[in-house]
């Protein structure tokens, strides 16, 4: 009964290039699954609202910037689907530095989601993003909601991109939560129901593309804002952006990041990031893209 257990049929021989805890690719993937299937092919095929994916593994915003710069590193074509780092409106510089530091269990950012502006975006990085052969999903972000939706229609007119990313959830960067300039707070989006719900609403009245709304964890029920998001009409979720963190240097007494705050990724919020995942699709029936926990490490 032992030779019939899948589990023992594992080929040890498949060796992934960059290492046992890096993402899997397609070709890894389909070989393992013939593998527990005992030779029986299983599709990896998947969908996010109107998007077909040959495989479900996708690489998070901000971690792989507009892709170019991993070519020589990555068989992009390999990807279920890319996902750009955030684009604004216009150019942004980010945030004071240092914007990136290590703590013992992850990664410390607070860019402030510097990028080259949308123009800049269209004009460049999207033509070597198009020629691919696999899902462009472009993420966006802004002060406020008259921003994503100048973005969602700019963005809509242009070809080679199948959705758009709301990133409602960097923490940053301050948002102004209402259409209304006097409601203005310190809240991000992703932390005010309403929010949400008017956000994803008018972007969606703007376009066809597929919409997925990146979440917050720095939040009392993530399930409730889910759900603004599903109501206004997302597609799909992305869950989760970073943690709100912060680390002191013990000999100067200061605060490591010059943004003093920053967002915490990597192995020590995978149990965090699972949490809220399992919490949001008991509740909701949308496609959910789980991240948070991913570290390269050398090998
Ligand atoms: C350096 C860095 C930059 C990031 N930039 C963005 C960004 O531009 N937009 C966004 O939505 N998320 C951004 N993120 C958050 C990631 O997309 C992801 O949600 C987070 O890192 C948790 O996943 P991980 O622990 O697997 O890295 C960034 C993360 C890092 C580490």
């Amino acid at each position: 009964m032992a030779e019939m257990n899948p589990v023992k049929k594992v080929r040890r021989d498949i060796k992934h290039p960059w290492g046992k805890s890096a993402p899997l690719d397609n070709e890894y993937l389909t070989r393992q699954a013939e593998c527990f299937s005992n030779g029986v092919k299983i599709s990896l095929e998947t969908k996010l609202g109107k998007i077909k994916l040959r495989n479900p593994v996708m690489v998070a915003s901000g971690t792989f910037g507009y892709a170019e710069e991993f070519a020589e590193l990555v068989d992009l074509k390999k990807l279920g689907a890319i996902v750009t780092k955030t684009i604004t409106l216009n150019p942004r510089k980010g945030n004071l530095p240092p914007r990136i530091v290590e703590t013992p269990c992850g990664i410390l950012n607070a860019i402030g989601l510097e990028n080259p502006g949308v123009e800049d975006f269209i004009q460049e990085k999207l033509l070597f993003l198009k020629k691919i052969g696999v899902p462009i999903i472009v993420s966006i972000g802004g002060d406020k909601i008259e921003e994503f939706v100048e973005l969602t229609r700019r963005l809509s007119k242009e070809e080679g991109i199948s959705g758009l990313e709301l990133n409602i959830s960097c923490p940053n960067v301050q948002q102004a939560t209402s259409h209304k300039p006097q409601a203005t707070s310190q809240k991000l989006i992703a932390q005010d129901e309403d929010a949400t719900y008017e956000l994803v609403k008018a972007v969606r009245e703007n376009t066809n593309l597929t919409l997925i709304a990146k979440l917050s964890p720095n939040v009392t029920d993530i399930v409730t804002i889910a759900k603004s998001a599903v109501k206004g009409g997302s597609d799909a979720l992305s869950l989760i952006n970073t943690f709100s963190a912060m680390a002191i240097d013990i000999e100067t007494r200061k605060p490591k990041l010059g943004n003093i705050i920053g967002g915490l990724s990597g192995p020590a919020i995978k149990p965090l990031a699972l949490k809220t995942v399992w919490e949001v699709a008991q509740q909701i029936d949308i496609p959910i893209i789980g991240m948070g926990g991913r570290l390269f490490e050398k090998k």
